[in-house]
């Protein structure tokens, strides 16, 4: 385990919409290294990117056609190399994002796939010996190739799914997962691991980390082999190298070998139930909803066998949200926002910020899909730095150049005005930020265990180490008595949101509240 990463906090950047310095609407590296100190300033020391490869960007980058080749709308190779280095000076780490899976059907490995004689990459993907038959259930592709079979796709039409092979053969045309052309294509991905990593990378978020072997088990423990082999070249020859799983299954994904797992927004989840809860019937339940949510059970519900089976292994990771799921401001105001960041910020594992999230940018519903987008473009809107300056400050470019149109709505947040305004989300996501990196008992590996939740009630109180926390996301105050806390012997407040302390003999939680005790 990179002993970084237990007191890393990670800054999600989607680098089409952070900071244009060519004013061509779109963002680029450049743009990331003049900002590294303000990402720096928020207490973030990690930094992940989207896909910043050569691409037909059909869906963001996400289908690659070179991995060794920076796009050029981001720049060059050495401008990727500058940031590592840029970014390394100031003690922040960089992943990229890796895409195993699939790769754009402009690859170079994909149009030789595609011919009729056999060569080198025929196998590098998953095809059928037909060009009329279907794929054994999956999404598919036929008559498309000169060569005679039909090839399996892994995500959009775009993507043709590489191949890993499978654990139990049915059909003549799939292969075992150890015949020398699966063992081929997972050797081409370490060989593009090295290849970054020797330049400079601190590891990598993996897409659809559980997506390789198509025929797996249940507990997918073939692609799960494939992944301890590559966490073992990461041990041999890149120890300080981080692997964070887009799986959301923690208890496979760190007995595999990867770090950290993604906690994602999977319909009625522990994660999902939190900030996102709004598509269950009769209104949003969301825990930290002031008004109509639930109690924490349903969170603790998911959340604990997660975390207690996988613990030993790694961490999970809490993200504000992502490049795929709408922004929390789409459900919570800026009070209740404010409570779910402490919390996700005071959670053991590896947390991730989404860039714009830390100023309550808005999930916009209207916009127009961008690069296979579809809904998830109303969260991947340019940064607003500045309302005062052209384009909130992302571009010199006219704004309809713009990568995706910005929030035109007359009270749109900046950072500008953050910074000004004490009661900023930004305000609380530096404090609670800095606090965990003050305090090792709120860093990635310090034990989590629930003092107080009870049926029926909003309050949750809870231990990180030796601190005491609690959070109270409902409207009306709380009193526990102190003899409920179990020979609790915190009194010390040491952070606050709203109204939170120890009154004579009882812990006394205002509306809308936060505290945690030493
Ligand atoms: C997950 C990524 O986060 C998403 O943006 C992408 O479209 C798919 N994987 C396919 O790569």
């Amino acid at each position: 385990m990179p002993a970084w990463l237990k007191d890393a906090v990670f800054y999600e950047i989607y680098p089409q919409s952070f900071n244009d310095t060519n004013a061509d609407g779109i963002g680029d590296i450049e743009g990331i290294i003049e900002k590294l100190d303000y990402v720096k300033g928020l207490g973030c020391n990690a930094i992940w990117l989207n896909p910043l490869f050569d691409s037909p960007f059909k869906d963001a980058g996400y289908d690659v056609r070179d991995y060794k080749k920076v796009a050029e709308r981001y720049g060059t190779n050495e401008d990727l190399v500058r940031l590592f280095d840029e970014a390394h000076k100031k003690g922040i780490k960089i992943l990229l994002d890796l895409v195993p899976g699939h790769t754009s059907e402009e690859h170079e490995w994909f149009k030789k796939s595609c011919e009729a004689d056999r060569n080198e990459y025929s196998d590098r993907y998953i095809w059928t010996d037909g060009a009329f038959c279907g794929i054994a259930g999956h999404p598919y592709i036929g008559g498309e190739a000169e060569r005679d079979g039909c090839y399996m796709l892994n995500f959009f039409k775009c993507q043709p799914a590489l191949n890993y092979g499978v654990l139990n053969i049915t059909e003549k045309w799939q292969l075992p997962t150890d015949h020398p052309s699966c063992i081929a294509t997972r050797e081409a991905i370490k060989d593009v691991m090295r290849f970054w990593l020797d330049k400079g990378c601190d590891g990598f978020r993996v897409d659809m980390a559980d997506s390789l072997v198509k025929e797996d088990d249940e507990v997918k423990s073939a692609t799960g082999a494939i992944w301890t082999n590559i966490r073992a070249m990461l041990d041999a020859d890149y120890p300080e190298a981080a692997l964070v799983s887009e799986w959301c299954n923690p208890k496979c994904a760190l007995k595999y070998g990867f770090h950290a797992d993604f906690y994602l927004d999977h319909h009625g989840n522990g994660y999902n139930v939190l900030v996102r809860d709004c598509e269950t019937e009769g209104g949003d339940h969301s825990y930290f909803k002031k008004d109509g949510g639930d109690g924490p059970q349903r969170f603790l519900a998911d959340y604990l066998p997660r975390y207690e089976g996988s613990k030993d292994y790694g961490y999970i990771s809490f993200i504000t949200c992502n490049h795929d799921t709408p922004r929390v401001t789409k459900a919570l105001d800026i009070s209740e926002i404010k409570l779910a960041y402490a919390f996700f910020f005071t959670m053991p594992g590896v947390p991730f910020l989404y860039y714009g999230d830390e100023i309550g940018m808005r999930y916009l519903a209207d916009v127009r899909t961008k690069e296979g987008g579809f809904h998830r473009t109303g969260s991947r809107s340019p940064m607003q730095w500045d309302a005062s300056a052209k384009n909130f400050g992302f571009s010199e470019a006219s704004s309809e150049k713009l990568y995706i149109p910005q929030d035109s709505s007359a009270d749109a947040p900046s950072l500008a005005e953050a910074e000004s305004d004490p009661d900023s989300i930004l305000h609380t996501v530096r404090s609670i930020i800095a606090l965990r990196h003050e305090y090792e008992d709120l860093q990635a590996d310090a034990p989590f265990e629930v003092v107080y939740a009870k049926e029926g009630e909003r309050i949750l109180v809870y231990k990180r180490g030796n601190l005491l926390l609690a959070v109270n996301p409902s409207g009306e105050a709380v009193k526990i008595p102190v003899s409920e806390l179990d020979s609790i012997s915190c009194s010390n407040l040491i952070y606050g949101i709203g109204k939170a302390d120890f009154l004579e003999d009882e812990l006394v939680i205002g509306a809308q509240s936060f505290g945690v005790w030493e």
